[in-house]
């Protein structure tokens, strides 16, 4: 029988087991002394002065949003194409969503029409590091006025550099996830960087129920708290991110050596580094080739979503490419651990459709 080959598989063993265990065996679960520890690792590791880590991405967008006091009648841009959390957030906040298109060749925002988006309710632009591409920083500061937030989804981008600055220290504050197809995963888990101490705090009162100090809420908050057990299992990932990277980069470039002349491979702006949260290509039968790909036991799956297609987020208009990303884009299996015979069976049926 063939063997499966799984789309993702987080790296991890025995270091996190250890970790679990210790905190365990501490009985301290939670709101103890290992997010401290992380979050002083992912500061450290991104280059921001603050990181509070939150129960997920999402929540790490949705506490920023609130924390910048984002409500009705305030109008965020996000990309058209992107994983659905990025304007989810806007639209739970009471705030509007604006779709804009996406340059289908790099999968991120179209930055002239982030600047056509632009209207006096702009309170933001969420920027969108997509798969683990940097998004053309300089130029999106330069087409937006000053008075308007510039903030991170870095979902898939924590190891990621524009030029030579981390992805999620670029903008006013940085979102990570740390879910499992991510390069660093905690099960679930997100982060929020900043150098803002200000919007960390804010941060972290939200994301505690709305506590300034016990007995003390000047709003009212959630539960998005990472609990010492989780943290504990991001601690040994963060401290390998460079070798986990590193390995990523090693099978990108396998796919990318057997691949380029057939199908459109991703890759990072000139002088930036990729984070390859993962490895997704662009071709015009990708229905097909997902189906070639599946019946030889390879997992593979869709990039991600175009939000006008979905109910939330109809009627904005058209977004050719964001509509060209979500029909050709094909994610594959991607992870340290993925071998060159595994890419090379990939390659093999995606170059004999
Ligand atoms: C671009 C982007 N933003 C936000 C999220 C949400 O992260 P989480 O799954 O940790 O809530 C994801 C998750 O896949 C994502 O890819």
């Amino acid at each position: 029988m063939t063997e499966p080959i799984r789309l993702a598989r987080p790296d991890v063993g025995e270091a996190e087991l250890d970790a679990i265990a210790e905190v365990v065996g501490t009985g301290q679960l939670t709101m103890g002394p290992k997010v401290e520890e992380f979050e002083r690792a992912i500061a450290g590791t991104v280059g921001t002065a603050h990181a509070a880590v939150v129960s997920s991405g999402t929540a790490a967008l949705h506490v920023v949003l609130l924390a910048l006091e984002v409500g009705p009648g305030d109008e965020v841009i996000v990309p058209a194409y992107t994983f659905p959390a990025t304007a989810n957030v806007v639209e739970l906040c009471g705030a509007k969503a604006i779709l804009v298109d996406v340059d289908p060749d790099t999968f991120n925002v179209d930055v002239a029409a982030v600047a056509a988006a632009v209207t006096p309710r702009t309170r933001a632009v969420i920027a969108v590091h997509l798969f683990g591409r940097p998004v053309e920083w300089e130029a999106l500061q330069t087409a937006i006025p000053q008075d308007i937030v510039l903030l991170e989804d870095a979902a898939g981008a924590l190891g990621a550099s524009y030029r030579a600055t981390p992805c999620g220290a670029l903008g006013v504050a940085g979102c990570l996830s740390f879910h499992p197809r991510k390069i660093v995963t905690t099960g679930e888990g997100g982060a929020v960087t900043t150098d803002e101490a200000e919007l960390d705090a804010a941060v972290r009162r939200f994301r505690h129920h709305g506590w300034r100090t016990l007995g003390d809420m000047p709003v009212p908050g959630f539960n998005y708290r990472l609990p010492d057990l989780l943290c504990a299992i991001g601690i040994p990932q963060l401290a390998r991110l460079e070798e986990l990277l590193r390995a990523r980069e090693r099978v990108a470039g396998w796919y990318t050596e057997r691949l380029e002349h057939h199908v459109l491979t991703p890759r990072a702006g000139d002088g930036d580094r990729h984070g390859w949260q993962a490895y997704v290509v662009q071709l015009d039968r990708r229905d097909e080739a997902l189906e070639a790909l599946r019946a030889g036991a390879i997992e593979a799956q869709i990039g991600t979503w175009a939000l006008h297609r979905l109910e939330p987020y109809r009627a904005q208009g058209a977004f050719p490419g964001a509509d060209t990303a979500f029909e050709r884009a094909l994610a594959l299996p991607f992870a340290t651990t993925t071998t060159e015979e595994e890419v090379e069976r990939v390659a093999d049926v995606l170059t004999s459709l």
